[in-house]
């Protein structure tokens, strides 16, 4: 399968920004939605450089971090060499359907990768496959109806429309990484219809704000979601 690595350009950049600091509001619902991992195997797809594993891990789950960047994992590798928490870490696409073979895990997280990720569809097939029947997969991914405040790209194309769904790279001055990345925009029925078709069901959803600064309650990051977290069961395989 022919991937393209969008994040290998941009690692020291994402890893400065994204820490091992998981109390936003986003993460803390994200883990929130998954449950209590302890003793559970767990895939954390498109994994980056490995916060969400680690905190995972940390939460005593057994888990294996699956990214296409080798970047990314090469900085998730050095971190489980400095402090060993059991993490396994795989490039792959996550919609190559040679993915993990044989496998079989208890929950399955994706942390604001779905919009990076240009295949759902073989991502969900993948996902079905892997989950354990009844098993949870929670993600979390910016909102796909936050139309964006000044400076912010909302998450469809500024040049087109929420049912505009295509990657696009952002243009708000603040959107420094989606600026470098871009983004697939997809409608949230797009999200929920192909959930669906791959035999998930919704058990939970959250739509946490952003934290807002005290000197500025009113901020326009208020005023719209900005976040999506969401949790689906797995169906019984076919
Ligand atoms: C915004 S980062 C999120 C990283 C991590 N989950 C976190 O919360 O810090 C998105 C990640 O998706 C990965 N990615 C993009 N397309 C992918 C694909 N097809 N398969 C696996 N990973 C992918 C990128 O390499 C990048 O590491």
């Amino acid at each position: 399968m022919t991937t393209i690595a969008r994040y290998d350009g941009v690692a020291d950049y994402y890893a400065s920004g994204w820490g091992e600091d998981l109390t936003d509001p986003v993460t803390a619902s994200l883990f929130d939605l998954v449950g209590d991992v302890a003793g559970q195997q767990v895939l954390d797809v498109a994994c980056g450089h490995g916060r969400i594993s680690r905190g995972l891990a940390r939460k005593s789950a057994s888990v294996v971090g699956v990214d296409v960047s080798a970047a990314m994992l090469t900085k998730a590798e050095e971190l489980e060499h400095q402090e060993p928490l059991g993490i396994r870490y795989l490039r792959s696409d996550a919609a190559d359907p040679e993915l993990l073979p044989g496998d079989e895990y208890d929950a399955a997280v994706c942390s604001m990768g779905l919009s990076d990720i240009d295949n759902l569809d073989g991502t969900l097939a993948n996902l079905r496959r892997l989950l354990r029947p009844g098993g949870t997969f929670a993600f979390c991914i910016l909102h796909p109806c936050f139309p964006g405040i000044e400076g912010v790209s909302g998450a469809w194309p500024s040049d087109g429309s929420y049912y505009d769904e295509r990657y696009w790279q952002a243009d708000g001055a603040l959107s420094t990484l989606r600026q470098q990345v871009g983004a697939n925009h997809r409608t949230l029925s797009t999200y929920l219809n192909t959930l669906h078709h791959h035999g998930f069901t919704l058990t939970q959803t959250a739509e946490p704000q952003p934290r807002i600064d005290p000197a500025s309650p009113r901020s326009p990051m208020t005023r719209f979601p900005v976040f999506l977290v969401a949790a689906f069961r797995a169906s019984d395989r076919d």
